[in-house]
């Protein structure tokens, strides 16, 4: 398949990079083809200017070049990814400006919706399994993210799966590079 994978981070080579970087390598081993979408790298600007803002009686609204080009980088692929680190239980201001301008009615939802195959969702974490859980946070980020937008938008085969413990130990760490090649191969 291809793949377009989304990238949120300031730090290429951060730990959430490490994660990007094995997941590819995972994609590639299983014969999938990726792109990278590196989101601060290509500075894209998740304000929302008057040119992408939804027009509800417009399905066919013609949006901003910025956000027409992000949408074909879109079409071009079979399915998507997203990593990130999990910013205040949810993906990052980059990552959501990305959905709120590029995602748009008549495109992604509305009249029209997306036909890729399937998404997955990588956050990086740093509180534990048992405090997601415990608190309820894994639950409301499944419900914002995979009902909320993926399934919203016509993709159902979605998925996230969370780094828990991303700041402890270099053992803990390397289990989890190991699970993003793992996520990649079986993609
Ligand atoms: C602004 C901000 C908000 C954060 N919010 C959360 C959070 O809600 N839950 C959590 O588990 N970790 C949270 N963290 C910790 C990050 O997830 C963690 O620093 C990151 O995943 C580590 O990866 P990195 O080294 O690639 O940045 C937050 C970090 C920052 C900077």
């Amino acid at each position: 398949m291809k793949v377009l994978v989304v990238f949120d981070h300031p730090r290429r080579h951060s730990f959430s990079g490490a994660v990007l970087d094995a997941f590819l390598e995972g994609l590639t081993e299983a014969g999938h083809e990726a792109e990278v979408a590196d989101l601060y790298a290509e500075g894209f600007d998740p304000r929302m200017p008057l040119a992408d803002e939804p027009d509800w009686d417009d399905d066919d609204k013609v949006y901003s070049g910025a956000v027409l080009a992000e949408q074909a980088r879109i079409a071009r692929h079979d399915a998507i990814a997203f990593v990130f680190p999990v910013w205040w239980w949810s993906v990052p201001a980059m990552t959501k400006g990305w959905i709120d301008r590029v995602w748009n009615n008549g495109w992604a939802y509305g009249a029209r919706k997306l036909p890729h195959q399937k998404a997955l969702m990588i956050g990086i974490a740093a509180n534990s399994a048992e405090g997601y859980r415990e608190r309820g946070d894994l639950a409301a980020m499944r419900s914002q993210l995979l009902v909320g937008v993926l399934n919203y938008c016509g993709i159902m085969n979605a998925d996230l799966r969370l780094f828990y413990d991303a700041l402890e130990t270099d053992e803990i760490r390397a289990g989890l590079i190991e699970e993003a090649r793992r996520l990649g191969r079986d993609f």
